[in-house]
């Protein structure tokens, strides 16, 4: 097995490569001045399984070429399998046509990359596993979506966060609460939006409940602009939670997005690595490291 971190994971791929015990062989990566990416492999693959950990967070449409440059030419030069780890997805929200001529992004992006000579996909916490497996039933390609929840929240119960309430912002990802309150031990729910009738406003809240005094942990895939999140938190704030956590598997935290989680009341901020920021506390290597030795020969 060979293992290639891709200019947006040299991190991520390097701690995959030590759980393995295996040597990382980074792609030589440039930028022309159009801005076009060069790539070149540094190992040879031929016969071997080429693992490829590129995630795709912002510029997604940059490092989406790479991670597709990357898997052609490690097709074309005889790997084995092409294994892709893309612990983002990026495109992964738009999975279905809302609107006559809308594109199919995530479909879009699973046929690219099986074009590309990728034979197994690996992604952590994909927006929606249902849609994922729809769309993947399309294509040739073999995916794998595993969960960082568990993760976020052993890290939380070493901070004494055992026994807290684990929530997730709406009834769509009340599995994410269900998985983190299995590992913190302690009650599980989801919020639901209300409309405040003096000012209109919605906010949101957790109906059934007595969270005073209790702390709390929401539980989300993704922390974009933090609106989500902020609102959460603010909401279990509102009905007297003592310790607020905000846990994300992937941080975008896009322009002022960790000010408003703050604002709201959060006591701790935390993600894992499949993007990289200064709250990505917990690494996802080991659950990929464990899997990559189940799907490659
Ligand atoms: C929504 O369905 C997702 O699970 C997240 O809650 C959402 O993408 C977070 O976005 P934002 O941080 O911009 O509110």
């Amino acid at each position: 097995m060979i293992i290639i971190p891709g200019p947006a994971s040299r991190g991520l791929g390097e701690r995959i490569a030590a759980k393995l015990g295996v040597d990382a062989h980074p792609v030589e990566h440039r930028v022309f001045p159009d801005g076009e990416s060069y790539i070149r492999l540094t190992a040879p693959v031929e016969g071997e399984a080429a693992v490829i950990v590129q995630t795709t967070s912002p510029p997604q449409d940059a490092r989406l070429m790479q991670l597709f440059m990357m898997a052609a030419t490690a097709a074309d030069l005889g790997a084995e399998s092409v294994v892709c780890v893309v612990p983002y997805l990026a495109y992964a929200r738009q999975d279905k046509r809302f609107l006559d001529g809308e594109a199919l992004s995530l479909d879009v992006v699973l046929k690219l990359l099986e074009d590309a000579g990728a034979d197994v996909l690996i992604v952590i916490d994909a927006h929606n596993a249902d849609s994922l497996r729809r769309v993947q039933r399309r294509h040739g390609i073999r995916v794998e979506n595993l969960s960082a929840i568990p993760l976020l929240a052993e890290h939380l119960r070493e901070r004494s966060y055992g026994g807290a309430y684990s929530l997730a912002p709406d009834e769509g990802a009340v599995h994410l609460a269900e998985m983190g309150g299995k590992v913190l031990g302690g009650t599980s729910d989801f919020f639901v939006k209300r409309r405040d009738r003096r000012t209109g406003e919605i906010e949101m809240v957790v109906k059934d409940l007595d969270i005073r005094g209790r702390d709390a942990v929401v539980f989300d895939d993704i922390i974009s602009s933090g609106g989500t999140m902020a609102r959460a938190v603010e909401g279990l704030k509102r009905q007297g939670a003592e310790r607020v956590a905000a846990a994300c598997t992937h941080g975008l935290f896009m322009g002022d997005a960790e000010k408003r989680i703050r604002e709201a009341g959060a006591d701790l901020i935390v993600a894992t690595d499949t993007v990289e920021s200064k709250f990505s506390a917990v690494s996802v290597a080991r659950i990929i490291a464990e899997r990559l030795k189940e799907v490659t020969p």
